[in-house]
């Protein structure tokens, strides 16, 4: 299949594949690590409640239940249930040696992922961007107003993103995992976010509330829309809520 070979999909499956052999001689890029957490110590932070435990409903079901939906309530979130869906899929829940182990699985514990949100109907929270600060559990507002047509606009104008009521915007660290596991990095980077999503997936249906996976995006308008390089750290991923 010459015309599959010539994809730089494949070229990356190809060459990041380990063999018995090649695993022993294959040359790492040196690549300098990037803090485990992020955290924008300007912006004004906001505590995020500590959510009440829910029912969660039949494990079984939810699975059964889970559909990409694209069609939101009008109906605001509560600030208890963004906390309990932030925490679905990033929470820190236990400690082993000097790793904080999350929800979501991540690749030798490195956690890439940075999530931020595009809240525009949460409860008692004016609309805007924010940063999740995994280690303090709080958000940090970056912007005011709100952004939710703006990612829709960013994700290949797909209009129905901006009827949500947040939408979860996930972006790459790449050095983070990189430094560790080198160009073979990128598979794992990908299979963190997938398992991050996921979570939320569920947890939304949990919650009765409805959400649909987005990877159709113009990665430079996401990132300039939350001031991203897009070098050191890329978005990768969304998820409307609502
Ligand atoms: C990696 C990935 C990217 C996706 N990107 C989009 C997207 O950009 N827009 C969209 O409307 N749906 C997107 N979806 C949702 C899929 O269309 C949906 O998962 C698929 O049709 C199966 O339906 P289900 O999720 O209800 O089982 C994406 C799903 C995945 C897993």
């Amino acid at each position: 299949m010459p015309d599959l070979k010539k994809t730089a999909g494949y070229r990356y499956l190809h060459e990041t594949k380990f063999t018995r052999k090649n695993i022993r001689e294959k040359e790492r890029p040196v690549i300098v690590p990037a803090p485990v957490f992020k955290e924008y110590t300007e912006a004004e932070k906001i505590d995020l409640p500590v959510y009440p435990a829910k029912p969660l409903g039949d494990f079984w079901d939810l699975l059964q239940r889970r559909r990409s939906q694209r069609k939101f309530s009008d109906q605001p979130l509560s600030f208890e249930d963004l906390s309990l869906l932030l925490w679905a899929t990033q929470g820190i829940t236990a400690r082993a040696g000097s790793h904080l182990l999350r929800t979501a699985p991540s690749a030798g514990a490195l956690y890439p992922i940075e999530t931020y949100l595009a809240a525009d109907r949460i409860d008692g929270l004016p609309p805007g961007l924010f940063h999740f600060n995994v280690r303090s559990f709080q958000l940090e507002r970056l912007t005011h107003g709100a952004a939710a047509a703006k990612v829709g606009a960013a994700s290949l104008d797909q209009v129905f993103i901006g009827n949500a009521a947040v939408v979860f915007i996930w972006s790459a660290v790449l050095r983070r995992n990189m430094a560790k596991y080198g160009e073979r990095g990128m598979r794992y980077i990908c299979m963190d976010v997938g398992h991050i999503c996921q979570n939320l997936q569920l947890a939304v249906e949990a919650l009765a509330r409805r959400s649909c996976p987005v990877a159709a995006i113009y990665d430079d308008e996401l990132n300039a829309l939350l001031g991203l390089d897009g070098v050191e750290e890329s978005v990768i991923y969304l998820a409307p809520v609502g």
